[in-house]
């Protein structure tokens, strides 16, 4: 997509005050940013938008903080404001109040709106007020779309004008190209911890893809359902006939060698032979092997979730070994959700990655429904609907 056919570039923010909807939720440690990817990628809409208006207000949560208390230093957006002024050269206002806000002519950020009442229930009179902050709402928070929210989908029905921003296009295209129309064969992979919130995306992907790789604590489940001692692996004991279904699907494709900590040693095993006290931290290497095959001949490639214990070095090697034949692979390789980008910037791989998502859980609805709930209504509202 050139600059010339996005949604943004219609738009006219000259003398209008213009609202901004980012995903600015990042890891931060003792007041750290830890990465700040996601305030990168937002900088060509801010500076398109600050390039004709000053009067800018920024919204973004960060965690997850309760509305009734008071607003702790884990959640303020204090680092944030810090971070996105060094490296937009560019003072960012941090306030608190939506009065505040309002009445600011120049560059300003609202503290954590998940600090908010009414914006987690998309209340109407929250989304009034915030839709009372200014002309044009721009809704550039992909990581955050898929949630239906005051200040993701509740201000889009009172606020004059709304659009996407540049980065929820760019994401909006990839994966329409990378996940929804890709070069087959096409080859999915997918980590992390609980089937349950991962169900709907697994039966999607299988119906794209032509293998689905699937590994980290979601296997365990699947090993249970067939029966074999898990020991004291982390599973779902509530998805087993939801596990089942799973793996009676032949595109699936799950680890046979895992690698498992007993409390005494660390060794890697066939899921057969697993004893009681065995706790699955990461795929093993003959599976990486195996799963070579699959790497080489797709000539697409997507991924969320990590395959083993990744923050821990002896469990990352599952992931890095994948990472690795992936990067020795031609096929283009799309990657989304928080824990993924934090796993391939840990191995020092992002540079073999031909796309990263913001979007973790986003990502994954996307693909699931090709399209979320705030993008429709930003499209209903520019269609008169
Ligand atoms: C993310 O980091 O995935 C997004 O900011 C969404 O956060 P949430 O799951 O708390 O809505």
């Amino acid at each position: 997509m050139s600059f010339e056919e996005s949604f943004i570039s219609k738009k006219n923010f000259k003398k209008k005050s213009a609202v901004l909807r980012v995903d600015y939720n990042v890891p931060i440690e003792n007041g750290v940013l830890l990465d700040d990817q996601k305030l990168l990628r937002s900088i060509p809409t801010i500076e398109l938008i600050l390039s004709q208006t000053d009067n800018l207000k920024i919204l973004t949560h960060l965690g997850r903080p309760s509305e009734n208390d008071p607003l702790t230093n884990e959640f303020s957006l204090a680092p944030v404001a810090k971070r996105l002024s060094e490296l937009l050269r560019k003072e960012v206002k941090l306030v608190k109040s939506l009065d505040e806000l309002k009445a600011s002519k120049s560059l300003t950020m609202l503290e954590n709106i998940r600090s908010f009442e009414g914006e987690k229930n998309s209340d109407e009179d929250f989304s009034k007020k915030l839709g009372q902050l200014g002309e044009i709402f721009v809704m550039d928070a992909f990581g955050t779309a898929h949630r239906k929210q005051a200040s993701t989908y509740g201000i889009v029905n009172f606020i004059n004008e709304a659009c996407f921003g540049l980065l929820i296009e760019e994401e909006m295209d990839a994966l329409e190209k990378i996940v929804l129309n890709p070069t087959k064969p096409l080859l999915g992979i997918i980590g992390g911890s609980k089937i349950s919130t991962k169900i709907n995306v697994i039966e999607s992907l299988t119906n794209h893809c032509d293998w689905l790789i699937v590994g980290g604590a979601l296997a365990n489940t699947c090993y249970a359902a067939q029966g074999k001692n898990i020991g004291k692996s982390l599973f779902e004991p509530s998805y087993l006939d939801v596990a089942k279904k799973i793996i009676e699907n032949p595109k699936i494709v799950i680890p046979t060698f895992v690698v498992v900590s007993n409390g005494s040693s660390i060794v890697e095993k066939s899921v057969n032979e697993l004893s009681d006290e065995d706790i699955i931290f990461d795929v093993g290497q003959q599976s990486i092997e195996a799963f070579s095959q699959y790497i080489e001949e797709a000539n697409t490639i997507v991924w969320n979730g990590p395959l083993g214990k990744f923050e821990e070095d002896e469990f990352s090697k599952g992931t890095e070994g994948i990472a690795e034949k992936i990067a020795e692979s031609n096929a283009m390789t799309i990657i989304g959700g928080g824990e993924t980008l934090a796993a391939f910037a840990k191995i020092e791989m992002m540079k073999s990655v031909d796309y990263a998502s913001t979007g973790g859980g986003a990502f994954l609805e996307y693909i699931e429904l090709g399209s979320l709930p705030c993008l429709e209504l930003i499209n209903q509202k520019n269609l008169g609907g």
